[in-house]
């Protein structure tokens, strides 16, 4: 396409990424600086991060540059993340590349973030060198500290929203019950760990929404209920042993709840030929297993991208942005204001 090498630019939360793709999708560069700030601080604060990204730009978009042996004036086509995410990371970001494509007199494309998720696993850097990129249609999860919900991919531009969280996201269930729990900040991978050392089965928690029908998620009835277990220590610490049969318990419970929306998804959409998870929560080991063994029943193809391009990063806006160019899209979006949701 005469529209690459292309540079993307991703702030819509607390990591600020840059990519360059070639025309195939090839990453000819990559960076990606992760706000360290917000785990002393217990979560992202909206003002800093937009802060940070402001001041983390310039040297971020030069290194890439660097990276991919390229100049500024070789880029074709600037992209950026417009939503849905923080509103103040997002015009940072997008008002970046904005202003590059104006400077450079080359257009500007805004990308959904979710988008940019859900065609991850399609990125050539996802596949080893025997895989080919999953047909239309495939089923998404994406669960991530931002976003909990699952949507048929039926072609570039054309999603489905099966269902989604009706209060908190899976991402930040597992923060908030790891906090409980006495962890760092972020609590998954923490909680993960701690889970190993535990009974899935000491703690009967609920299973919020299970057996319901349809592919919506709840999480703050579970949270309610490993609160309850715990409040009975009042300020003492919580034996050890508690703590890792709360996490494991409470693993086993958003597992459960997962599989069964999944179950429910592969009922409305029979013909995806792919289950393909991403976001953070995608780590979890516990999760990840239980999502193989259903795809594996129903004889369609598991993928989960490597976490790298699995957690927010500039490679999956470019993406988006090389998939709807290849969709014919004439890419104009140069007084595109970002929207903080974009349904
Ligand atoms: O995609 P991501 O890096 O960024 C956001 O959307 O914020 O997801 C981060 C989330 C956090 O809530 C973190 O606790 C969760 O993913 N996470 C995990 C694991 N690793 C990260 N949750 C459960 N188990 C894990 N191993
Ligand atoms: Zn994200």
């Amino acid at each position: 396409s005469h529209l690459t090498p292309l540079l993307a630019i991703e702030t819509s939360c607390d990591d600020t990424a840059c990519a360059i793709l070639d025309a195939h999708g090839a990453l000819l560069g990559e960076s990606v600086l992760s706000q360290e700030d917000h785990a002393a601080l217990g979560g992202v604060v909206p003002e800093l991060a937009a802060r940070a990204h402001l001041k983390a730009l310039p040297e971020l978009v030069e290194l890439t540059l660097q990276r991919a042996g390229l100049e500024l004036e070789d880029i074709a086509l600037f992209a950026a993340t417009t939503g849905p995410g923080l509103i103040g990371g997002l015009i940072v970001g997008s008002s970046y590349a904005k202003g590059l494509a104006m400077a450079c007199g080359k257009p500007f494309m805004g990308i959904n973030h979710i988008e940019g998720h859900i065609l991850t696993p399609r990125l050539p850097a996802v596949l080893r060198p025997d895989e080919t990129a999953p047909a239309f249609p495939y089923l998404a999860l994406l669960v991530s500290g931002g976003h909990c919900q699952c949507i048929t991919v039926e072609d570039t531009g054309q999603y489905r929203r099966l269902g989604g969280t009706i209060d908190d996201s899976a991402g930040e269930a597992f923060d908030k019950v790891a906090k409980m729990l006495g962890l760092g900040w972020p609590g998954g991978p923490a909680l993960e760990k701690l889970a190993r050392e535990g009974d899935p089965q000491a703690y009967s928690l609920p299973r919020p929404l299970k057996g319901r029908p349809g592919c919506d998620f709840s999480f703050s009835g579970l949270k309610t209920a490993v609160a309850r277990h715990i409040e009975p220590y009042g300020r003492e610490a919580l034996p050890r042993q508690v703590a890792a049969d709360l996490a494991a318990s409470f693993q086993q419970a958003v597992t459960d709840v997962m599989a069964d929306r999944i179950l429910n998804a592969l009922a409305l959409a029979p013909q995806v030929t792919s289950l393909v998870v991403a976001g953070g929560v995608a780590a979890n080991s516990v999760l990840r297993q239980r999502l193989e063994e259903i795809a594996s029943q129903h004889g369609i193809t598991f993928l989960a991208p490597p976490l790298r391009l699995c957690t927010d990063n500039a490679a999956m806006i470019g993406w988006a942005a090389l998939e709807r160019l290849k969709q014919g899209e004439v890419p104009d979006d140069i007084t595109l204001a970002p929207r903080p949701r974009w349904p």
